[in-house]
C-alpha cells in the first residue's frame, strides 16, 4: 500500500479513519497494519496488500466464489482468451465493448471492484491512477504478477464489494465486471459503488446474461455453479437506488453478457 492511500481507505465496518501501525512481519506480513484508533480493529497488510477480511468472515456464495477463483487464478487469463476466440474476437475488442463506456481522463482515480487478474486495467488508458479490490487472494496475487509483467501501477486491496474499505466520493471512475450475479448481496455492492464515487460518475456493471448461464449450466465445471443460480439472471436495474441517471442496458459478446451503465447525480 502506498502512503498516499491512507487518505482514501477507511474501516469498512464503521467508515472511520485508519492509521498505519507496526504489525506482524514475516510470512508475507509487511511489518505494518491498519488500525482503527476508535475500535482497535486491525487490518493486516500482506505483501503490500491490505486485507479487509477476517478469517472465516466470508460466507455463502461469496465463499464459494472466493475458493473457486483462488483455484483458477492461474488459468483465468487463458480461459478468457479461449472464450474470446470462441466468440471470434480478440480479447481487447471484447473488453472494449464495455470498457469504452468508462469516462477516464488523465489523472482520474479509477477503481475496479473485483479486479481479478487485472486484464481490464491493461486495456485502459495510461496516465490515470488505478485501484483494484477483490475477495480472492489468488486473483490478487495473479494481478500483481500481471501488473509487473505489463508495467502497470495498480494499488490492490482484499475485501468484499459489499463493504468497501474506501471513504465516500474517493473515485472519479468505478466499475465492476464479471462477479455481481453471484455476490451475497448485490444491492449492497451497488450502494457501495455509488458511495465511493464522486457525484457525476458514470458506472459500468456487467456480467453473464441468462442465455450464457443456460449454456454454462450444461458444462462439467461451470454446471455446479450455474445450476444453483436460483432464478433467471438479468442486469440488476431494479437494484439501483432512486435518482440514478442515464440508466442503460446493452447486450454485448453477442448477447452472452449484459452491460449496465448509469450515472450518479451531481
Ligand atoms: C469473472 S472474475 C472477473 C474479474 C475481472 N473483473 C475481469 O473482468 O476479468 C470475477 C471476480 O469477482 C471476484 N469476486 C467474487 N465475489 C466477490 C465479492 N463479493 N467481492 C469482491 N470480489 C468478488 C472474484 O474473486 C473474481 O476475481
Amino acid at each position: 500500500m502506498k502512503p498516499a492511500d491512507l487518505s482514501l481507505v477507511c474501516d469498512p465496518e464503521t467508515h472511520g479513519p485508519l492509521v498505519l501501525k507496526d504489525g506482524p512481519a514475516g510470512r508475507g506480513g509487511s511489518g505494518e497494519m491498519l488500525v482503527n484508533p476508535k475500535t482497535g480493529r486491525q487490518y493486516v497488510i500482506r505483501d503490500g496488500i491490505p486485507i479487509f477480511l477476517r478469517e472465516g468472515e466470508v460466507g455463502g456464495s461469496n465463499r464459494r466464489y472466493q475458493k473457486l477463483y483462488d483455484r483458477m487464478a492461474r488459468f483465468y487469463d487463458f480461459s478468457t482468451w479461449a472464450y474470446s476466440r470462441w466468440k471470434g474476437m480478440s480479447v481487447e475488442a471484447r473488453l472494449r465493448e464495455y470498457l469504452d463506456e468508462l469516462e477516464i481522463a488523465p489523472g482520474s482515480r479509477v477503481l475496479e471492484i473485483s479486479v481479478g487478474t487485472g486484464r481490464n486495467l491493461r486495456v485502459l488508458p495510461r496516465g490515470a491512477e488505478y485501484y483494484g479490490l477483490d475477495i480472492s487472494w489468488g486473483m490478487l496475487r495473479q494481478c500483481r504478477r500481471n501488473a509487473a509483467k505489463w508495467k502497470l501501477d495498480i494499488d490492490l486491496f482484499m475485501g468484499t464489494a459489499e463493504r468497501l474499505p474506501f471513504i465516500d466520493e474517493a473515485f472519479d471512475v468505478v466499475f465492476h465486471f464479471g462477479g455481481i450475479n453471484f455476490f451475497n448481496d448485490k444491492a449492497a455492492a451497488i450502494r457501495e459503488m455509488i458511495r465511493v464515487a464522486k457525484p457525476g460518475t458514470k458506472f459500468v456493471v456487467g456480467d453473464e446474461n441468462e442465455a450464457l448461464a443456460k449454456k454454462y449450466e450444461k458444462l462439467p465445471v461451470t454446471g455446479e455453479f450455474y445450476g444453483r443460480r436460483g432464478g433467471a439472471i438479468s442486469a440488476p436495474v431494479d437494484l439501483l437506488p432512486a435518482g440514478m441517471q442515464d440508466v442503460r442496458v446493452k447486450d454485448i459478446a453477442g448477447g452472452d453478457l449484459y452491460c449496465l451503465t448509469f450515472r450518479k447525480p451531481r
